[in-house]
């Protein structure tokens, strides 16, 4: 079987027999064993519409157990499977190529426990972002990651693409707290490292490479994650500016004189506001300009975190580096701003067909890429516009058109990864690789890298059965 769509052969897999699917009714019923041709849809299809498979079956696993059978009689077979959180991922790895069996965490969200001293959670992997947020809030703490598919994306899955988000500049990435994770390897034995302790040196951080890895070296079934305290006040300014060099300026005298209560540093340019004026019918709550920043302060002490910001925005203002701007903070007027940020990806999907990139650039360079892009495309697309987490140098660059053109996708790659390899950038900042970028891997890391990879798969799953033709490149 080769798919003509993607130009790839189907790994030698086993297909999935009667006697398969007996199996796992056996294991989990009726109930949890999806095979309804409709049902499976919305599995098969990835959040952007690009990336689509054929699998006809979707396993709901409630247990680490359950997961460790699944997999060993999956590896006995030869049978391959994709791991599914969310469906939220936007380079393709959430979804079968061709007929992997989908093994979704949705079944798997319970809490566990939170340790209230010193502010961990523990919990199965298909807890939804945003109701473990709520959950660990109940005891004052928060989780140090958030983002626009917050409802419906899973914790296992923001762990396993390492997701970035909006308050990364303050709260670090996963790797930092992210402090424990149970896994299951493709022959299903269960790796348990599954600390709580904000401190472990014994050997090897073995949990590191289930954080980004993206399905190819295990499924995994629970986290500990370290929760901050909930900030007891927070203010959002929007502000409008006329340059790029200004936004970079407010930047760097927002970390200067924000300090320790900056917790969020984005950047939008018109196109972008633009976009879901128009399709998402939303106000922006300033005029337009060609550039646009949110700057979110969190801190314990209200008046404190209020003086500081406007002692800020003053001096932006009399300097010129910012032209106009608003504070808000009351949450509804805070929600109102922040779903601008929030739902540009969901307002660029309206425009027809959207070719994301998210990609970390040195700062100088960050706006220079839009800027060639729109003018090596011309006039054969609707949009090319970036918005993105300027705090930590990421960049979105996406663009519209109203199908799908494969010869206008063949105008944009591999020049954009040509354009980021050689200003040093990395071709993913934090959506991962999956099936999309798997052959431009190269273009941020080196072969010995990748070969190093390639013998880390080997060696966790011999038969290839975790999540195939994602990650890793065919050469
Ligand atoms: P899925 O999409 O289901 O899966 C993603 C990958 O992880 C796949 O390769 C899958 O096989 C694997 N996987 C999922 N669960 C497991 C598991 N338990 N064990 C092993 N492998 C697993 N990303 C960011 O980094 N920052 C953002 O700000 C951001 N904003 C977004 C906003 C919107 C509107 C949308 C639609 C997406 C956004 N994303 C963002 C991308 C996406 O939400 C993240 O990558 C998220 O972490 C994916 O979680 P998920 O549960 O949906 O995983
Ligand atoms: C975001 O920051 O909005 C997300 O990463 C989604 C996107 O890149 O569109
Ligand atoms: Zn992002």
């Amino acid at each position: 079987l080769t798919s003509k769509r993607y130009q790839i052969e189907r790994g030698q897999f086993s297909t999935i027999s009667e006697e398969d699917v007996n199996f796992f009714t056996n294991l989990l019923g009726h109930h949890r064993v999806i095979n309804d041709e409709t049902e499976l849809e919305g599995y098969n299809i990835d959040w952007l519409g690009m990336v689509r498979g054929a699998s006809s079956v979707l396993l709901k696993p409630k247990t680490t157990e359950e997961v460790s059978t699944i997999l060993a009689y999956c590896n006995k077979r030869k049978l391959a499977v994709c791991p599914q959180g969310g469906n939220t991922g936007l380079v393709g790895g959430s979804v079968p190529v061709f007929d992997e069996i989908i093994i979704s965490t949705a079944l798997m969200n319970k809490v566990e426990n939170v340790d209230t001293w010193l502010g961990v959670v523990t919990c199965q992997s298909g807890c939804v972002l945003e109701a473990l947020d709520e959950h660990v809030s109940e005891y004052g703490l928060m989780i140090p990651l958030d983002l626009g598919a917050k409802g419906s994306c899973h914790i296992g899955g923001n762990v396993s693409t390492n997701a970035g988000g909006l308050r990364l500049l303050r709260y670090g990435s996963l790797h930092g707290s992210v402090l424990g994770v149970e896994a299951v390897l493709a022959s299903g034995e269960i790796v348990d490292c599954l600390s709580a302790m904000k401190k472990d040196n014994t050997g090897y951080d073995l949990k590191q490479l289930f954080i980004g890895s993206e399905g190819t070296l295990g499924l995994v079934t629970k986290i500990a994650i370290n929760c901050p305290p909930r900030p007891q006040s927070v203010n959002l300014a929007f502000l409008g500016l006329e340059t790029f060099d200004d936004v970079l300026k407010t930047y760097k005298d927002a970390k200067k004189k924000l300090g320790e209560i900056l917790s969020s540093c984005e950047f939008i340019d018109q196109s972008s506001i633009e976009c879901v004026e128009k399709n998402l019918k939303l106000k922006a709550p300033i005029g337009a300009h060609p550039f646009y920043m949110l700057i979110e302060t969190s801190g314990s002490n209200g008046i404190h975190d209020e003086e500081k910001l406007n002692v800020f925005l003053e001096e932006a203002l009399g300097a010129g580096l910012v032209t106009d701007g608003t504070v808000a903070t009351e949450p509804s007027r805070m929600h109102h701003i922040w779903s601008i940020r929030e739902r540009i990806a969901e307002a660029l999907i309206n425009d027809g067909c959207t070719y994301k990139y998210d990609i970390s650039l040195p700062l100088p360079h960050f706006y220079k890429m839009v800027e060639d892009m729109r003018e090596h495309l011309g006039s054969n697309i609707l949009r090319c516009c970036g918005y993105g987490h300027i705090g930590d140098g990421n960049l979105h660059l996406n663009i519209t058109s109203k199908e799908f053109e494969k010869d206008l996708l063949n105008l944009i790659e591999p020049t954009i990864f040509e354009w980021t390899a050689k200003v040093n950038g990395s071709i993913s900042a934090e959506h991962g690789v999956g099936f999309k970028k798997r052959n431009y891997i190269h273009y941020s890391k080196s072969s010995g890298a990748i070969a190093l990879m390639k013998q880390l798969k080997a060696l966790m799953d011999p038969n290839g059965i975790l999540n195939p033709y994602k990650v890793l490149p065919d050469n």
